[in-house]
């Protein structure tokens, strides 16, 4: 069976270093994972008064590419030692309408990267506090704090070295077999 795995960026920028990674760990992945990157940068803020039979276009766009996915890989920055602002916010409209959160029950992986030495710890055990509330198996090994980011991308934005190339294969290999293991059964059609 090849999984679907939607991909969820936690930096905004155009030239965000973190989805320079999230682009090389894609490229990693093993031929039965089919891993794309899904947009959170244009969803409104969530307020339940746009909550209506007509919701903001961007909205159902991310909950149907969410809801189609099988596995969700998160790849993200820390913002003052917790998750980025737009990120909870695509984790917040995901969660809703009540009782159809995209997000319930599928595999999850967590990869936090810093441009400091710590590697954005706190970013990345936030936000698997959230994924426990949407029973998501999130793969605890091999754990991804990601330190230097600045310093892991030649000019042409590919990872310069061959060491981080094979770190992120093995983080894409794991979350392959980690999905193979705990995905909901396929949906039909
Ligand atoms: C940061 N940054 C940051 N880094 C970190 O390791 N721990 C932190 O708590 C914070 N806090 C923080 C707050 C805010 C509001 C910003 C804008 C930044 C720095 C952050 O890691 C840096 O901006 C990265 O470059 C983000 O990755 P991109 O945008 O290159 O993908």
């Amino acid at each position: 069976r090849t999984y679907k795995v939607a991909v969820l960026v936690g930096s905004l920028r155009q030239d965000s270093h973190t989805r320079k990674l999230a682009k090389a760990m894609i490229a990693e992945a093993p031929a039965n994972i089919d891993a794309s990157i899904v947009e959170i940068g244009d969803l409104p803020l969530y307020n339940e008064d746009l909550e209506t039979d007509t919701p903001p276009a961007a909205w159902t766009r991310m909950r149907e590419q969410i809801g189609a996915a099988d596995a969700v890989l998160f790849v993200t920055p820390e913002y003052n030692r917790s998750v980025p602002g737009a990120l909870k916010n695509a984790i917040d409209v995901g969660s809703r309408p009540w009782g159809e959160a995209v997000f319930n029950g599928k595999p999850a992986a967590v990869v936090a990267a810093s441009p400091g030495a710590v590697g954005a710890f706190g970013a990345n055990h936030h936000l698997r506090q959230s994924l426990v509330f949407f029973d998501m198996p999130v793969m605890g090994q091999p754990e991804a704090y990601i330190g230097n980011l600045f310093g892991l991308f030649d000019e042409t934005g590919a990872v310069a070295s061959d060491e981080t190339r094979a770190f992120l294969r093995t983080i894409m290999d794991a979350f392959a077999n980690w999905i193979e293991r705990t995905a909901l059964p396929a949906s039909e059609g």
